[in-house]
């Protein structure tokens, strides 16, 4: 594939692993990182990702950070905007970039909820706006959201797909700008039963956990829902949807379990109690754990792949 200039917007969490997975597909990346200290952070956070996937260290030299905008797009042919998820600010950023690049650079939001259709409404080519919802860490997870809103080209969507399929990732077309795409839809119906369970005290947080990663999650990655719903079939689907239904949660707002922690300032590993109370190095233990799961399963991949 073609080797583009390719600009990313916000060094971050998900801007640094966006930047580092680009590179190592083999593309120039320039980086807009507007804050000292975290521009500053980034060679670290990408020699991380390096150490952790064991990549030849040369693709670091393709990547280069920068405190202005337009140097860091300067011929891109894709831009990945990753800054934070506020509207305005979002807004603001893709009126910049279009006076920035060619007019037909696709411009590319990795927002988590804000529709890119709000996002370019202002722009002059809006055809190649497009949402691009990577998950974290973005250099270890697959999945894209790859989202067309309703000005997206075809061919913005055709170029974007292939770039992220070329780097590796597993990018999908998601034909409505909905909210939550697909992924999160997903993700957050089944937390809403898991708060309902808790709060009803059917089981408590732990008892989710295991049901999960013991249970249907320890097939997940090799077979979806509907796959599972066919090799089940559908009859039995029916019948099971037929008795369950009725009795799953359907609560329209946040539930009263999450917002009450909140309150009370339990908000997870970072305070040492959310849903459950985390012992000092227990939460490092969890994430120590997912780094190495997820990293042992992007090299796999990568071996296969050659
Ligand atoms: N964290 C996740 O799990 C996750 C997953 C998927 C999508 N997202 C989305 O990705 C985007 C970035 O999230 P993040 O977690 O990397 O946040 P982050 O706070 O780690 O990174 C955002 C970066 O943008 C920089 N920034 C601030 N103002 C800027 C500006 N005007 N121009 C350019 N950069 C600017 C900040 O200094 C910061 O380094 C958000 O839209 C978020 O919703 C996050």
């Amino acid at each position: 594939m073609q080797k583009h200039k390719i600009g990313v917007i916000g060094g971050g969490l998900m801007g640094h692993g966006i930047a580092y997975l680009l590179a190592a597909a083999g593309h120039d990346v320039g980086v807009f990182e507007p804050n000292t200290e975290i521009r500053a952070s980034l060679p670290r956070r990408l020699a991380a990702i390096l150490d952790l996937l064991g990549d030849d260290a040369a693709l670091l030299k393709r990547i280069a950070a920068h405190e202005q905008l337009a140097p860091a797009v300067q011929g891109a042919g894709f831009v990945f905007e990753a800054a934070p998820e506020k509207l305005p600010l979002k807004q603001k950023i893709f009126a910049e970039l279009e006076s920035a690049v060619a007019a037909e650079t696709i411009l590319a939001s990795n927002s988590s909820a804000i529709p890119t259709t709000e996002i370019g409404r202002d722009l002059k080519h809006r055809e190649r706006v497009i949402g691009t919802h990577f998950w974290n860490p973005p250099h270890l997870v697959p999945l894209v959201e790859v989202i067309q809103n309703e000005k997206t080209s075809e061919v913005a969507m055709r170029d974007t797909m292939d770039l992220l399929r070329d780097a590796g990732k597993t990018p999908v077309h998601v034909r409505r700008d909905v909210p939550g795409f697909v992924g999160n839809r997903l993700q957050h119906a089944m937390k809403r039963e898991a708060f309902a369970l808790v709060a009803a005290g059917v089981c408590d947080a732990e008892t989710v956990d295991t049901v999960v990663k013991e249970g249907f999650g320890a097939r997940t990655a090799v077979l979806g829902p509907m796959e599972q719903s066919d090799l089940v079939g559908l009859d039995l689907a029916l019948d099971i949807a037929d008795v369950l239904y009725e009795h799953l949660d359907r609560t329209a707002s946040a539930p009263a379990i999450l917002r009450d922690k909140v309150k009370a300032g339990k908000l997870g590993m970072k305070t040492g109690e959310g849903l459950r109370k985390w012992a000092p190095g227990e939460a490092d233990a969890v994430r120590a754990r997912l780094s190495r799961f997820l990293a042992e399963q992007a090299k796999a991949r990568k071996k296969s792949k050659t």
